[in-house]
């Protein structure tokens, strides 16, 4: 893992005139739960306590989720001078807080927190790829194609971990599902909502469902049907189903479906 630096940036090429503000307003959101997500490494490391090979591979992974904030951070201030970063993540920090102390995955087992982790990097990886292939502005463009490559591995990293778990401490499919939808439920909970408003609208008040929608809202645009299926695709690995069969694709549809529908919904009570 880690096979670029901020300096590997072409900073340089910034162009302001190929900006989207709306696009700016998630870079925002996005820079602060990246910088953020070092701090669920230490909870890996707790949760595989006896594992040295995954905690080095866990702490490697927490440097790289930090670098992607950094990246995104750096690129929003070039943005929107006005940005300051640091302090924006300041107050993300103080209104959104979790236990990362806790030794116990709140999934229950150890490969339910892969399973959990594979969603999660799975969102990501959509997530980055969906706006490296729609933002206009070249650094960005750049920086986005970087990080959805590492999440892609850290997803594999996380599948391998759950494999080689599996033997050990089996999960069965019903179990592996319910943690899939839980974790993609949770996709609508405070943080990207909270950070979101941290970066955003901080002089206003905290409202979880207008900050989850105004989130939401714009990022729902950057999609498209491929990185949808992509997805869906990699969900149905994690869960232990085949990813190439004829009911992935079935889902996948269906998916993208549900997905355009609630794009539109937003885009709607916005208008
Ligand atoms: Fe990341
Ligand atoms: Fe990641």
């Amino acid at each position: 893992m880690g096979r670029w630096a901020l300096d590997d940036i072409p900073w340089a090429q910034f162009d302001f005139s190929r900006l989207d503000p709306e696009i700016v307003k998630i870079v925002k959101a996005a820079a602060l739960v990246e910088y953020n997500g070092g701090a669920y490494a230490h909870h890996l490391c707790r949760v595989f306590y006896d594992d040295p090979e995954f905690q080095a591979n866990a702490r490697r992974w927490g440097e790289e989720e930090i670098r992607h904030g950094e990246a995104l951070g750096r690129w929003a201030e070039l943005a929107d001078p006005e940005f300051d970063f640091g302090a924006a993540f300041v107050r993300f920090r103080q209104g959104f807080r979790i236990d990362f102390d806790s030794g116990v995955s709140r999934r229950g087992s150890r490969c339910g927190e892969m399973v959990a982790r594979c969603i999660v990097e799975t969102g990501t990886s959509s997530y980055y790829s969906a706006l490296r292939d729609s933002v206009r502005e070249p650094v960005l463009r750049e920086i986005c194609r970087n990080i959805a490559a590492d999440e892609i591995r850290h997803y594999k990293l996380f599948y391998r971990t759950l494999l080689s778990y599996s033997e050990s401490e089996p999960i069965g499919l019903w179990r592996r599902l319910s943690i899939a939808f839980g974790r993609l439920a949770e996709s609508q909970d405070d943080e990207l909502a909270y950070a979101y408003f941290a970066a955003n609208e901080s002089a206003r008040t905290y409202d979880r469902r207008r900050h989850g929608r105004a989130y939401a809202r714009r990022a729902y645009a950057v999609y498209r049907e491929p990185h949808i299926a992509h997805s869906v695709k990699m969900i149905f690995k994690a869960v232990g189903l085949a990813g190439n069969g004829r009911f992935s694709r079935i889902a996948a549809r269906l998916a993208w479906a549900a997905f355009r529908r609630r794009a539109i919904h937003l885009a709607r009570l916005a208008a």
